[in-house]
């Protein structure tokens, strides 16, 4: 199937299934048109002559992929969409040559995930009740988690139009984020960043990656899209933290608008949850496969020959 028939597939499956509502955002709406607006603002410039062969492989901290397209973190839809969804959807990006990212709740089966020879990181909210996240991230160390993933933004939970989904979190502090880094044995990532500020905490604070992005729409209403903060964010991340960026991502064009503002990696999951819903993990495998080779496709008429060669004058923003 075709990226485009397996989203349509996916997206009438989940209808059927009384699914799609969990895939909307917060409040107004906004986010996800806005999150289209703002990819569909920049147009490629492309250089055709002396095109390079490119190669979309990629390696980030100690992972190799690929492509720099990966699953962005979820659960709490998968496991509704298909029968053992959560291992058909690890199998899926296996095949892919991608990673598994573990939402909210953790998989009851999260040791057995890790044991399918794939890179899988497991996230953990910020919950009021600190210790919780201590036990998580016990529970991760044991399971083999490859990174472990703090989600920042989630500090008054998650909503999904007007109904609360997860509540019982707190903003955390510059000193708490040091002593969750000092129980942290693997790369550990700051999920929801969205503004130098905190990009500059999150790297004092000895985090070895970020993921910039407004959660998919289920946090704060309004928000930005990545592209418009990844400029601030790559000048304070420097070297020091790899970004992961996501939202609203559905096709390679779209991946590679986020690379060329500075992200080594890019997330999707509704894109993912569609092509569970339409092929299980065959469907996974596609959505992941396509965009990695339409980001292909595209690359090399830019002038690059991998994903590190990507820059912001390969784009044009404006109407
Ligand atoms: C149904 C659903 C569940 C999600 N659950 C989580 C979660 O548990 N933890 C988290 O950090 N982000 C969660 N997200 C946000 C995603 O990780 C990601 O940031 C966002 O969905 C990317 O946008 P996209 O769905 O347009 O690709 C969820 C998103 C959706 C749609």
């Amino acid at each position: 199937m075709t990226l485009g028939e397996l989203y349509a597939e996916g997206q009438a499956a989940l209808e059927e299934k009384g699914l799609a509502w969990l895939l909307n955002a917060v409040e107004t709406g906004f986010v996800l048109e806005h999150d289209r607006r703002v990819l569909d603002s920049y147009t490629l410039k492309p250089r055709y002559i002396d095109a390079p062969l490119p190669d979309t492989a990629v390696e980030v901290l100690g992972v190799e992929l690929a492509s720099p397209v990966v699953m962005s973190a979820v659960t709490m839809p998968i496991p509704k969409i298909a029968e053992h969804g959560m291992s058909q959807m690890a199998e899926g990006l296996r095949e892919a040559g991608s990673l598994l990212w573990c939402g909210t709740p953790v998989p009851a089966n999260l040791a057995e995930l890790c044991a399918l020879e794939l890179p899988v990181v497991a996230n953990a909210k910020p919950f009021r009740e600190r210790g919780r996240i201590f036990e998580m991230i016990e529970q991760f160390q044991k399971a083999g988690a490859t990174w472990i993933g703090l989600e920042i933004d989630a500090a008054e939970g998650t909503k999904i139009g007007d109904q609360a989904m997860v509540a019982d979190c707190a903003p955390l502090s510059l000193a708490e984020l040091r002593e969750i880094r000092r129980e942290v044995q693997c790369p550990l990532i700051l999920k929801g960043v969205l503004s130098a500020e905190d990009a500059a905490k999150a790297a004092e604070a000895e985090a070895d990656g970020i993921v910039v992005s407004n959660h998919g729409g289920h946090t704060l209403d309004y928000l930005p899209h990545a592209l418009q903060v990844l400029d601030e964010i790559r000048a304070v991340a420097r070297d020091r933290l790899a970004i992961v960026a996501d939202g609203g991502i559905r096709r390679g064009s779209d991946v590679l608008k986020c690379l060329a503002m500075g992200a080594d990696l890019v997330g999707v999951v509704r894109p993912l949850l569609w092509g569970l819903a339409a092929d299980g993990s065959e469907g996974v495998r596609g959505v992941i496969s396509g965009l990695g080779e339409e980001l292909r496709r595209i690359m090399g008429l830019l002038g690059a020959a991998s994903p590190r060669e990507l820059n912001r004058t390969m784009l044009i923003p404006g109407p």
